[in-house]
């Protein structure tokens, strides 16, 4: 089997670039169905969920707008960090229809938070798209609306989640070795 490292970790294949597009093509028209003629503000959470915005935004086939947005957080980047404040969200969207795009929801914190925050802003609706989720680590009441791919509670790599800064280049979406399997 092919095998990638980064910082001494070994990652194997694990969902492919054709099955992430196929994915987020279904999830696209879902989206176009539900929000034609809504003008639907999609907001991107930086870093991980660029390549998934990306693609996701082309998949909308109705007026729609972007924006994004970055979390800082007291620790920097681990699952516990705590979310401190939102940066970039210049958009008003009270009474907007908002969709919230996602790389992964994993303990949930930082999609909990988020979320509180934008709801005191007033959207009309406020939507959460991950590409990927894994139930078994959530801890926080928080359902994702459209899910990519349901995951076990691996460490994953590629298309936009990162190691340490890297692997974000990757394509396709690999497993920390040891971790190896199947996605739902
Ligand atoms: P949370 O635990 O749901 O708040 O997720 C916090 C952040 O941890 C995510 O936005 C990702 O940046 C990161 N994260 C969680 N699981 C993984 C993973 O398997 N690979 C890479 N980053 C991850
Ligand atoms: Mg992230």
């Amino acid at each position: 089997m092919k095998r990638i490292q980064y910082d001494g970790l070994s990652f194997v294949p694990y969902i492919d670039r054709e099955q992430i597009a196929d994915r987020i093509r279904e999830i696209g028209r879902q989206i176009t169905e539900e929000f034609r003629g809504k003008r639907p503000l999609i907001i991107c959470v930086l870093n991980g969920a660029f390549p998934f915005a990306s693609d996701l935004f082309r998949q909308i086939d109705t007026d729609a707008e972007i924006a994004f947005i970055k979390l800082s957080s007291y620790q920097g980047t681990g699952s516990t960090g705590v979310v401190k404040e939102i940066m970039g969200l210049s958009a008003d969207i009270e009474g907007r229809s908002v969709i919230v795009v996602e790389d992964i929801i994993d303990t949930g914190n930082t999609i909990h938070k988020l979320k509180a925050d934008l709801e005191a802003r007033k959207p009309a609706t406020l939507r959460i798209a991950t590409l990927l989720f894994k139930p078994e680590a959530l801890k926080k009441d928080v359902k994702p609306d459209y899910v990519g791919f349901n995951i076990p509670n691996k460490f994953i790599i590629g298309f936009g989640l990162d190691l340490d800064g890297l692997a974000r280049n990757l394509p396709d979406i690999w497993v920390h070795e040891s971790e190896n399997n199947s996605a739902e």
